[in-house]
């Protein structure tokens, strides 16, 4: 079978972290890019051959003749963005956040419904090794039953709001509007169940722009989910206070409990207590277990993808995508696993608008 041919838009940014893989990949090629800033785009596949260099999104998807798309533009594009690659049943990896608001999101679950090609949002923070081999350990029965998880995503954004306004519109409305790299893990952790309602609240307004003018946003916010199986899950993002960059996940089962620091790729301090086996009942390094619970894509390819981005999960998760698309096989991340991710941050606005109420949250799957 030919290697399937890739598109990329929005290569002058983030997605430029995938370039890696497709080259790494023997099931695909980087047929097409396309960006607003042509000298972005020119300068990120400049060592790349025969790639053809587009301005115009519709255009790439008419000219292309791509299989699969990877859309890396800012947030508000990516539901019509998806959609014009899913009517031409071209399979489309979309960058978090999936849509902004419920009714995005039915227009692309509608989509995805009508179209041929697969839908997969890109949340590499599923892909994290350590996160994998948590999400093993759970499959394997080390926690016992898994019960309470919380993961909090602090990243001083202020410099980004200058660079990239776009970021500022989405990331300052109230509510966890940018949870998904710490919901995608959990859920991973949570797999038998499913998220059922959540509620939200926000710290207040006390930080400053870096122009010193008060800030429009409040600084932390805090979402609670409650599974079907009544488990437990805190979630909280600060985008605008001056703390290093920090990604901190925590589980809690039966049988065992796991804590991790993420600072940019690496884990700091990745710890696991199973008592009885741990010694003195105190926290074991997790590498400890790496052999035995090593995901099989890290396996297939760790030593590869290890010099890319965010601790080579950029790497993996785009080759188990291509892989997928390749075998003909559902994609590792389907329309309704992104949007289990999406929609807890779109109801936590709900929530917070009404004060912090519980709100009932709804299963796409039965749209
Ligand atoms: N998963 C992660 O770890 C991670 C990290 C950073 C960003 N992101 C996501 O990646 C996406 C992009 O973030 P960014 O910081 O690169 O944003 P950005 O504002 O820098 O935009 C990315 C690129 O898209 C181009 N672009 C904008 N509109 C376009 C259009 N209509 N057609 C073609 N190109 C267009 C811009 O010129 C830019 O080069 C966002 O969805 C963000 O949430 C994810």
């Amino acid at each position: 079978m030919e290697k399937l041919n890739i598109g990329i838009v929005g290569v002058g940014g983030r997605p430029a972290a995938f370039l890696r893989a497709i080259e790494i990949s023997d099931k695909a090629r980087l047929a097409a890019v396309c960006d607003l800033n042509r000298d972005a785009a020119e300068v990120a596949v400049k060592d790349i051959d025969n790639v053809e260099i587009y301005t115009d999104y519709e255009e790439m998807l008419e000219k292309a003749k791509l299989d699969a798309v990877v859309i890396g533009t800012p947030i508000p594009l990516h539901v019509q963005q998806s959609i014009a690659a899913l009517k031409r049943n071209i399979h489309v990896f979309c960058e978090v956040t999936a849509a902004k608001n419920l009714a995005e999101a039915r227009q692309l679950v509608e989509a995805c419904r009508s179209s041929r090609a697969q839908y997969m949002m890109g949340e590499n923070s599923n892909y994290h090794h350590f996160n994998m081999i948590v999400a093993e350990m759970v499959k394997n029965g080390l926690f016992g039953n898994v019960f309470y998880a919380e993961a909090d995503y602090i990243h001083d954004c202020r410099d980004l709001w200058v660079k990239t306004p776009w970021r500022r519109k989405t990331k300052d409305s109230k509510g966890v509007t940018y949870g998904t790299h710490s919901l995608g893990p959990v859920l991973t952790w949570f797999r038998d169940d499913r998220v059922v309602s959540v509620c939200c609240a926000g710290s207040g307004r006390h930080n400053f722009d870096l122009d010193g003018s008060p800030a429009e946003w409040e600084d932390h916010w805090i979402m609670l989910c409650k599974t079907a199986k009544n488990r437990l899950i805190k979630i909280s993002t600060n985008f605008s206070s001056p703390h290093p960059f920090t990604h901190f996940y925590y589980l809690q089962g039966t049988n065992a409990a796991f804590r991790a620091e993420r600072a940019g790729g690496n884990f700091l301090n990745a710890r696991i207590c199973i008592p009885g086996i741990s010694k003195e009942e105190k926290w074991d390094e997790l590498s400890r277990y790496e052999d035995q619970y090593m995901p099989e894509i890290w396996k297939k390819y760790g030593e590869k993808a290890r010099g890319g981005g965010h601790g080579g999960s950029d790497t993996i998760i785009m080759l188990d995508f291509i892989d997928a698309i390749y075998d003909g096989r559902p994609v590792p991340i389907d329309i309704h696993a992104s949007l289990d991710m999406t929609l807890l941050g779109i109801y936590s606005v709900i929530s917070a608008q009404q004060g912090g109420v519980w709100v009932e949250v709804d299963d796409s799957r039965k749209w």
